[in-house]
């Protein structure tokens, strides 16, 4: 008896109790309510939640001047990213004689010393116009010391090289026709060279107006064919352009890191993705074995060691591998070092003990991001890439098969 009259009054008790607390709950005022939102939307803060994610990807599907303010240090002057203006630069490859003539030239080998090397050799079409090697290759297999760059967008570059020390595409040209390691040709021997090359001639006429070759005229048709050279549209610039299906929300979330958290759009700004400045981001292996002192070498600037052209993020995944040096080949690795603050070297040693000394850039720091937050940052990467053209590769005068 007295066992179930005890249970009777526990029962009863616990009935009261949840009577209770289901009133204090129906008449939570709408304050209190917003509250206890509050405290959910701190807990779930450090997740990353699909609400907060909802909110990212509203905003970013608005028009670009609605976008959150970028994480930009002070001083640094930048340009919002934005979609490439469309272009229609490749009709000039049929239509103009004398991007027809650089075409050609371009991609005829007789141009180097060997007859066996032309620019095409590095800078190949089917891989965005660069070699897909760490370091290029050239004459009797020489090695260079560098990564070659793409040529696609290389019209929006003020100076060329990843130290900057060629001032246009004319005069940067006789460069790898000249160097040892690459075409290895006397290029004052070049126009008579391609003078008795039946079918230079007519090209040459088309293009100028007389056959007569010279060395500016050669170069004056490469870079007129090299400016043709343009990314195509990738889904970042539907996306800025209205399509706002064109970017999944975790590619948004992406850009929206690569502007704020990640710190990205401090160097890699405007619709190219580059400020065409010079940065020391801690690959100059300076004091070692592969050391390269970049942009110092062109300046002679103490603050210039180890510095290198920022370059663009368009088709990035078909210009692997990365950096001056083609260290990296994989995305995640690079985001990987980013988030750690970049390999910093004692940025105390005095300038007296070692005035060379480089200084990696103070816009890099440590980022802090979360697996998922470098796994966005490397979609929208990828977001990046548009199909590629394809070019076919001129047939040669003189070669016996036109
Ligand atoms: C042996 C491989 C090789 C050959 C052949 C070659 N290049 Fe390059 N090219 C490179 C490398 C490597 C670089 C980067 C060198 C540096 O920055 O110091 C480069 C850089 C360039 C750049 C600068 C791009 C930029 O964004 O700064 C242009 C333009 C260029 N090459 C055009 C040409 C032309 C035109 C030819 C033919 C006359 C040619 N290249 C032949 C390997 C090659
Ligand atoms: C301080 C300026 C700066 C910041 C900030 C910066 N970069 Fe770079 N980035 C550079 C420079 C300079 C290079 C070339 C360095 C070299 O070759 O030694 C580069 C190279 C790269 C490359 C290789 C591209 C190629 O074609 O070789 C990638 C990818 C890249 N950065 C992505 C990022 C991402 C993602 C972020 C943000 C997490 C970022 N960068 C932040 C300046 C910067």
């Amino acid at each position: 008896m007295k066992k179930t009259s005890y249970f009777i009054v526990l029962i009863g008790m616990l009935t009261l109790c949840s009577a209770y607390i289901s009133d204090r709950l129906d008449n939570k005022t709408w304050h209190e309510a917003s509250k206890m939102g509050d405290f959910y939307h701190d807990l779930y803060s450090f997740l990353p939640t699909d609400s907060l994610t909802d909110s990212i990807v509203n905003l970013y599907q608005g028009p670009v001047s609605d976008w959150p303010k970028p994480n930009i240090d002070s001083g640094i002057v930048y340009q919002e990213l934005g979609a490439m203006p469309g272009n229609k630069e490749y009709l000039k490859w049929d239509n103009d004689d004398t991007v027809k003539l650089g075409k050609i030239l371009f991609f005829d080998p007789r141009l180097s010393r060997s007859s066996q090397i032309s620019c095409s050799s590095c800078h190949e079409p089917d891989m965005a116009w660069q070699d897909g090697r760490t370091i290029a290759l050239g004459n009797d297999h020489l090695q260079g010391n560098r990564n070659t760059p793409s040529l696609l967008n290389v019209i929006i570059q003020k100076e060329l090289f990843w130290d900057g020390r060629a001032g246009s595409l004319e005069s940067q040209a006789t460069a790898p026709l000249a160097e040892h390691h690459e075409m290895d040709m006397d290029v004052k021997s070049l126009p008579a060279k391609l003078m008795k090359i039946a079918g230079y001639d007519s090209l040459f006429t088309n293009a100028y107006g007389n056959s007569d070759i010279t060395l500016s005229k050669i170069t004056y048709a490469l870079a007129s064919f090299e400016k043709t050279l343009r990314s195509k549209k990738s889904r970042f610039d539907f996306f800025v352009e209205g399509n706002k299906k064109a970017l999944k929300p975790e590619e948004i979330k992406g850009l929206h890191l690569f502007r704020t958290k990640a710190r990205c759009m401090n160097c890699h700004n405007g619709p190219y993705f580059t400020d065409l400045q010079y940065h020391n981001i801690g690959l100059s292996y300076y004091g070692r074995k592969f050391q390269d002192l970049g942009r110092y070498l062109v300046t002679g600037k103490k603050e210039d060691v180890g510095k290198f052209k920022t370059p663009t993020l368009r088709d990035l995944l078909h210009t692997r591998p990365w950096m001056h040096n083609g260290l990296f080949d994989n995305l995640t690795g690079v985001i990987n070092i980013y988030n750690s603050g970049m390999h910093q070297l004692d940025n105390k040693v005095s300038p007296a003990v070692d005035s060379l000394y480089p200084h990696t850039d103070p816009i890099l720091r440590p980022l802090q991001l979360t697996a998922d937050e470098k796994e966005a940052l490397v979609a929208f990467l990828e977001a990046l890439n548009p199909v590629e053209y394809k070019m076919r590769r001129p047939e040669l005068p003189g070669m016996g098969h036109e």
